[in-house]
């Protein structure tokens, strides 16, 4: 398993984008949020798109392993903050932003009050093939009907580079969440030019995909 902790304290962080995830503001309304709901970003690390939706008017709630990584997301976006224990985790709170500072597997429904819609982009291309298996019920645990998921995946041929960021292609997509979620690709391109590890690593193609996911059974 990667070691995050270790990447955030030798600032080996070079999935972060100083910015905004593109389809994030290209299929935001998609969400069709109401005043008051809130986006959950699982995997959150210092993602400018939780600032996206915090000045669009809504709240956030991330969950983040790195405490280091929490520390720097608060630090370099100017936000005061406090801290709290709840359970086994740590909130990070300011206006209309909250962090978990923890393991995503430890999160319950009981962290996710009002949570109608989730970000999830460099997420489930984090993690091994197992993991993802597991993080996907696990999100599907965690999540109400009716919420929807903006995915923004990559795809490449996997032999040619181990990841992270691992390639998660539209069969899988469909196969991880067609149980309880109904899928629709929004867009699938080619990134050769943006996807930089990748392109050193030599791979013959990186395509990127977006999908809309929303929870229609238990
Ligand atoms: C590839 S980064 C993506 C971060 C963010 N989604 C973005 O777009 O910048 C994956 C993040 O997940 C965090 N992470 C990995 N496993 C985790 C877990 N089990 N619980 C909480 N955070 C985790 C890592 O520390 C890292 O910040």
């Amino acid at each position: 398993m990667a070691d995050w902790l270790h990447f955030w304290e030798n600032n080996e962080t070079n999935w972060h984008s100083d910015t905004i995830t593109q389809e994030l503001a290209e299929y935001f309304e998609l969400f069709e949020l109401e005043p008051g709901d809130k986006v959950f970003v699982p995997l959150c690390g210092k993602s400018l798109d939780m600032i996206y939706i915090v000045n669009q008017g809504f709240s956030v709630v991330g969950v983040e392993v790195s405490e280091f990584g929490i520390r720097q997301f608060f630090k370099e976006n100017d936000l005061k903050y406090t801290v709290t224990k709840v359970g086994d985790f740590d909130l990070y709170s300011s206006e209309n932003l909250e962090i978990y500072c923890g393991d995503f597997f430890s999160l319950t429904s009981k962290h996710l009050n009002n949570v109608k819609a989730v970000l999830d982009r460099k997420s489930l291309i984090a993690l091994e093939p197992d993991l993802r298996q597991k993080y996907v019920k696990h999100l599907n645990d965690i999540i109400s009907l009716g919420v929807r998921i903006l995915l923004v995946t990559l795809h490449y041929p996997q032999h040619q580079m181990s990841g992270p960021p691992f390639s998660v292609d539209k069969s899988e997509v469909e196969s991880l969440f067609s149980m309880t979620f109904e899928t629709r690709e929004l867009k699938s391109f080619n990134d050769i030019e943006n996807g930089s590890k990748l392109v050193r690593a030599g791979v013959d193609y990186i395509n990127n995909a977006a999908y809309c996911l929303r929870k229609v059974r238990m």
